[in-house]
């Protein structure tokens, strides 16, 4: 069972989008998904929570309201049948906490927008992410899951033409982190979300090319690599500086 994680400090990249999205795409692909949302704000519950009938079900965590009536371990359980987790996160976190996010985690997508200031503030945030994971263990691969914890990042709401991720790709490349897929910033991402729904559950054609894009992202978390894989966070630390 993977445990996908939608991470990044800055607000407002896309993480409720994308882990919605994500969830939704599996629901629909007869998956069992599971959505954990550790918003306070609750968009991912929320969203969760209008789902229309005629669409596969999606079992939600509310991971960030602790629930008086029950056990913090009877409220995180997951029913068996669950076979993908998608965990959407809040914007800021303390060190702990992150590093309990990290934890957690098979995989780490990063969701970032194409503006400088987003790009540096994410590039400034994965160096975070692999000092954290070189402070939970003695090696980077001991983290999360047997496999190591694998890093991604995404690019959102992204424009025709755009050609401002190129120090963000150069970076990425010196660390072997992938950057995996970019989706376009559509009207029909906030469409779906008031419904309740994903753009993988909208079937005409007008919005194919939108989940066309998901593909490389979708091949990506199944490919579980070995462990000699270059998108492991297996990665010289010295890098860092
Ligand atoms: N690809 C996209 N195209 C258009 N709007 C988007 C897209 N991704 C996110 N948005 C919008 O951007 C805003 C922030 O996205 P959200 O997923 O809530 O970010 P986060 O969870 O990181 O704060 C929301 O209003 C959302 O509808
Ligand atoms: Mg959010």
């Amino acid at each position: 069972m993977q445990k996908i994680m939608v991470l990044n400090a800055k607000g407002g990249c896309g993480k409720t989008t994308i882990s919605t999205n994500l969830a939704a795409c599996y629901a629909s692909r007869g998956y069992y998904p599971a959505l954990l949302d550790y918003d306070n704000q609750g968009s991912a519950s929320n969203w969760l929570n209008i789902r229309p009938e005629h669409v596969a079900p999606i079992h939600g965590i509310e991971a960030h309201r602790q629930k008086l009536t029950v056990t913090r371990s009877w409220q995180m359980r997951m029913p068996p049948k669950v076979d993908r987790v998608i965990i959407d996160t809040p914007a800021a976190a303390n060190n702990q906490e992150l590093t309990n996010y990290v934890r957690q985690s098979d995989i780490i997508l990063i969701p970032v927008l194409p503006s400088p200031i987003d790009i540096h503030a994410t590039t400034d945030f994965i160096k975070e992410i692999l000092v954290i994971g070189k402070m939970r263990s003695d090696t980077f691969r001991g983290i999360g899951a047997a496999n190591g914890t694998r890093i991604g990042v995404v690019a959102n709401r992204v424009k025709e033409n755009t050609k401002v991720y190129n120090t963000l790709q150069t970076f990425l490349a010196s660390i072997k982190i992938p950057f995996i897929t970019g989706f376009r910033d559509s009207q029909y991402y906030v469409h779906a979300f008031v419904e309740g729904v994903g753009i993988h559950e909208l079937r005409d054609t007008r919005t194919q090319y939108l989940r066309q894009q998901w593909q490389p992202l979708l091949d990506w978390i199944d490919d579980t690599g070995n462990l000699g894989d270059d998108s492991s966070i297996g990665i010289d630390p010295t890098i860092l500086g």
